[in-house]
């Protein structure tokens, strides 16, 4: 598929690179045409696929990319969220989006004003909160596998359409597409993300706080 990125930092290119690699032509965005440029070659050139096999990375500007993609990945720091919205335009409406954003720090985050509730108010795209729990390296691996088990990655959007698109992706990362609900739910992955980043920033083991399902309490549940 098309996948316009609103961004060219390390998460545009992580996700983008593995999706140009798994065969999806990407283009990215950034404030400077010629940073963005520059990028998207190093991307063409770490995702070649096969010696025959080009991958297709290309740059825009913000509105280039919202139009290319079948599907947008939005991939800019809070910061700088509603401005790149509004520059790229009207052209995500009904499109899938996809959100990674995270609030500047953890102690930044707002629960009151949802990010991904953000995007989609200014976008009007449907919009599949993802990818925002892990660090970018974790987005490099090939593939992300943790002690045997794939990553499993969770989504919340509430477009069936968006959700599919957005289980694609994930499973072309070689991670575990997971249900996470619709997009009321997206507030509470902002919050779980700014929740564990703090304790890893903290020096914590985050992952170390959850029992597996079988000591969960949840046998039996409906
Ligand atoms: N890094 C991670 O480990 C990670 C993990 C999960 C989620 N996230 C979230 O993913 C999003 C992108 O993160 P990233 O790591 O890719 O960030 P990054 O490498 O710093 O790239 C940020 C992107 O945002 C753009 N941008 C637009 N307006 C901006 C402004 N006012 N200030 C700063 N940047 C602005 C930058 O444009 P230019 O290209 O012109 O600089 C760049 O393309 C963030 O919301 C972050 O919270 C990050």
């Amino acid at each position: 598929m098309r996948i316009g990125i609103l961004g060219a930092g390390g998460m545009a290119d992580a996700l983008g690179t593995q999706w140009a690699r798994a065969g999806h032509t990407v283009m990215i965005s950034g404030r400077d045409p010629g940073r963005s440029t520059a990028q998207a070659g190093e991307m063409r050139a770490q995702a070649v696929r096969t010696p025959a096999g080009q991958a297709d990375v290309r740059a825009g500007t913000w509105a280039e990319a919202a139009c290319f993609g079948e599907v947008v990945m939005v991939a800019v720091r809070e910061a700088g969220l509603v401005d790149v919205l509004r520059a790229a335009g009207a052209s995500m409406r009904g499109k899938p989006v996809i959100d990674v954003t995270n609030a500047a720090a953890p102690d930044r985050y707002d629960p009151t004003r949802p990010i991904a509730r953000l995007i989609s108010d200014l976008t009007g795209g449907h919009v599949v909160k993802a990818f925002n729990l892990c660090h970018v390296d974790v987005w490099r691996m090939t593939p992300p596998v943790f002690g045997g088990r794939p990553l499993a990655v969770p989504l919340c959007g509430d477009d069936p359409a968006a959700m599919d698109a957005a289980r694609t992706l994930v499973a072309d990362l070689g991670c575990k597409p997971l249900n996470g609900g619709g997009l009321d739910r997206a507030t509470q992955l902002e919050a779980t993300a700014a929740f564990v980043i703090g304790l890893w920033f903290g020096g914590a083991d985050a992952q170390a706080i959850l029992p597996p399902l079988d000591s969960s309490g949840a046998h039996g549940q409906g």
